[in-house]
């Protein structure tokens, strides 16, 4: 009874004290209460059901375990109901401290946008960050406070399955992406109704893991740590992102997790993070694998040292903080500096104020339902999609097309559009939830089309038994088109594929298809990069569709028909051959650069491939065409405190309205280190109607011609610079030069 009325009182003078004081006040003022328990409890992340990404831990006593305030957050619980009856127990632990429920939100929550890599296609900024402020909504109203997004690893390598989950190999592009995902996830503050909070994942280099194997070890320069690798994490973090996420690859020997230079010094020291890092799943534990730690403890003691904060499914800072205090190991400031970073979000985020305010049913069910989510999916959908051949002008195609075959495995298919990371929502019909690809065709001819439809083969194995009446169908048309690619789940996480071409006898068909001398478009559908080579040496158009979420078969039909005039832009480069890989447009030059493909005079170049890619990075081609002339530098001269104003004028010359992504590379000719032979530094995604010109205008500043010198310090340095402008890395079409002053 005594105990009752003291712990009655002590929460009595806590919550009227809460009322008045700063956050840090009450996070400060909530710990002095907290049992060492109840301290390592905020720190225990738990998978709530059986969906998981790693080893699965089965708890037959999570209800007590949380009444008893030893977990602090919950992964993988979806909806209102579910998340309020977890909730609900965390309301009846002595404190009432709130769980956070953590999900991956990756490219969408019900509503589910194009792939991330696909959406960076778009180039489209706003589209991008409106796609995460939907996915937002969608998520807060449906319980979720925290998504486990934006991954901003650069990727340089096709066969890492997990570039799906990206923005491609740039770290400008990268970084602008990031910040668009951040602001869009987080909205305009954390504590807003729908606002959640962003995890930018996975510190760090991730992307670079050896020969793109998901998990493996990274080895990397200092250099290009900071030049390539951190920058899209450091956006992240200035456009305010809550929390961080460490990554499952060692880096130079050490794993991420109980990386302390990662988490301690860049993090939370040089960039001065508030936030909190929660592990990946199961990544403490993961240090006894990667041979760092010897047991679960050492790997608790590691990992708390190095500033991971929250463990994700290890159970090793359940298992072992205590010991480690009491042994005096480590530190309780250490412990309390963890459990305050994870408290003062649960503040910010106004759990304590109610910690059902993102379990409202009605809302859900509104937020989860609304034609406005479904419409903006469609558009960014179309804006996603890459026109990487237009031979003839084969598209766009006439609505008056008398008869269309429509031709190949993913032609039908439904949930196959949501790509990898779509969230798995418990009894959703796909069939009423997705437009297909054959949906979205009828959906937008007349009646007066006839579309015929022909499987010819599945995405994998070697059976031809289809291809027969494939052609007799195509036979029949005036036009065909093929949907191929990959299964939704051949990129994503341990994904990675040591063969990306097109996967089975698709590319076959295609050529079978081909051979019937009709108009053939080919859609290539998939997370990554692929190698397509016969496709695209022979058949006159090819989209690049991704994987476009919900939303697919409308978007694919608005460019096929030419409603939306294709824009987007490759955010990676795409390789001839697997043996090109890791290939990236941000290279150095060697110092026996070869000047084309048959220079084989002792040249940087392979004997028995081109050097050159399939497509370039920033590739991507319209209905229309674009002029580019008028390149005009503001001087030819400029002092390190100074700017350029860069301008050049575009038109457009063809038969479409349409946009144009006009692109700013640099070159720095010389350095103290070698510099690469173009950098992306600026781009802006302009809508031009037929005949119209505009002017694009770039700045260059001391910022955009920095990098990390010998010294690694982040300097310019005098001298020349190339001003390239172009339509994608390979095609520049406006060229200049100027000097750097000292
Ligand atoms: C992935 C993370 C993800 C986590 C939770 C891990 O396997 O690497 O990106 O957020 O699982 O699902």
């Amino acid at each position: 009874m005594k105990k009752i009325v003291t712990t009655t009182l002590l929460l009595a003078s806590f919550f009227a004290f809460s009322q008045s004081k700063t956050i840090d006040q009450k996070v400060d003022a909530l710990l002095k209460q907290m049992t060492l328990e109840e301290k390592i409890g905020q720190l225990n992340q738990y998978n709530d059901d059986s969906k998981a990404t790693g080893p699965i831990t089965v708890d037959n006593d999570k209800a007590s375990q949380i009444r008893n305030g030893q977990v602090g957050s919950l992964l993988n619980c979806l909806g209102t109901e579910r998340t309020r009856s977890w909730q609900k127990l965390a309301m009846e632990s002595r404190l009432k401290i709130p769980l956070l429920f953590g999900q991956d939100v990756i490219h969408g929550y019900k509503t589910t946008f194009p792939v991330p890599l696909g959406e960076a296609a778009s180039w489209d900024l706003e589209a991008i960050q409106k796609a995460a402020r939907i996915a937002a909504v969608e998520a807060s109203a449906s319980g979720i406070h925290w998504t486990f997004a934006p991954m901003v690893d650069i990727a340089r390598d096709p066969r890492w399955g997990r570039v799906m989950e990206g923005a491609g190999e740039d770290p400008y592009l990268g970084s602008l992406i990031a910040k668009a995902r951040v602001i869009g996830f987080q909205g305009e503050k954390l504590g807003g109704i729908d606002a959640v909070m962003a995890c930018v994942k996975h510190f760090a280099a991730y992307g670079a893991a050896v020969g793109g194997r998901d998990y493996n070890s990274v080895d990397m320069s200092e250099r290009m740590l900071w030049e390539i690798y951190l920058p899209p994490f450091k956006a992240a973090l200035d456009a305010g992102a809550a929390t961080f996420m460490n990554s499952f690859n060692d880096l130079n020997g050490i794993p991420a997790t109980g990386n302390k230079y990662l988490q301690r010094d860049i993090l939370k020291g040089k960039w001065g993070f508030k936030g909190f890092v929660v592990s990946d799943w199961g990544s403490i534990g993961e240090m006894q694998n990667h041979g760092y730690a010897k047991d679960g403890k050492e790997a608790a003691y590691l990992a708390i040292t190095a500033g991971s904060d929250m463990d994700m499914e290890s159970r090793c800072y359940k298992n072992n903080l205590e010991a480690l205090l009491k042994e005096k190991r480590i530190d309780i400031q250490l412990v309390d500096d963890a459990v305050k970073r994870i408290l003062r979000k649960k503040f910010e985020l106004g759990l304590f104020d109610d910690p059902y305010r993102f379990c409202n049913p009605e809302r859900e069910k509104a937020a989860l339902n609304n034609p406005e989510h479904t419409k903006a999916a469609r558009e960014i959908g179309a804006k996603s999609i890459v026109l990487l051949k237009n031979d003839s002008n084969v598209l766009p195609l006439s609505k008056d097309t008398k008869t269309i075959a429509f031709i190949g495995p993913l032609v039908k298919e439904y949930k196959q559009n949501m790509g990898f990371w779509d969230v798995d929502l418990p009894g959703v019909d796909y069939e009423k939830l997705v437009v297909s690809q054959w949906d979205g065709l009828q959906n937008k001819v007349g009646k007066n089309t006839k579309l015929l439809y022909a499987k010819g083969c599945e995405i994998e194995g070697d059976n031809k038994d289809g291809f027969a009446e494939a052609v007799k169908i195509a036979s029949q048309a005036d036009v065909v088109i093929m949907s191929i690619g990959e299964k939704r789940d051949m990129s994503g996480e341990a994904k990675s594929r040591s063969n990306i071409h097109v996967p089975g006898v698709q590319e076959e068909l295609v050529k079978a298809i081909q051979a019937t001398g009709k108009p053939v478009v080919v859609l290539i559908n998939t997370g990554r990069p692929l190698i397509f080579n016969y496709t695209a040496d022979n058949v006159p158009a090819i989209l690049y569709t991704w994987w476009l979420g919900t939303e697919a078969g409308n978007s694919i039909a608005d460019v096929l028909f030419g409603d939306v005039n294709p824009g987007g832009k490759l955010p990676m480069t795409f390789p001839r051959e697997v043996g090109q890989i890791p290939i990236y447009y941000n290279h150095f030059n060697t110092g026996r650069p070869a000047k084309n493909d048959t220079d084989l005079n002792y040249t940087s170049a392979y004997i028995d491939l081109s050097i050159s890619p399939k497509f370039p990075f920033g590739f991507g081609l319209s209905y229309t065409t674009f002029q580019y002339s008028d390149l005009k530098l503001s001087k030819k001269k400029m002092k390190n405190n100074e700017t350029i104003e860069v301008t050049a004028n575009i038109t457009n010359t063809g038969k479409y309205g349409g946009e144009e992504v006009v692109q700013l590379y640099l070159r720095d000719k010389f350095g103290s280190v070698v510099r690469p032979i173009k950098e992306l530094k600026g781009f802006e995604k302009i809508k031009l109607n037929v005949g119209e010109t505009k002017t694009v205008k770039f700045v260059i500043d001391n910022q955009k011609l920095s990098f990390y010198n010998d010294k690694l310090e982040f300097k310019s340095e005098p001298g020349d610079f190339d001003v390239m402008i172009g339509s994608s890395s390979e095609d520049i079409r406006l060229k200049e030069d100027f000097e750097l002053l000292n």
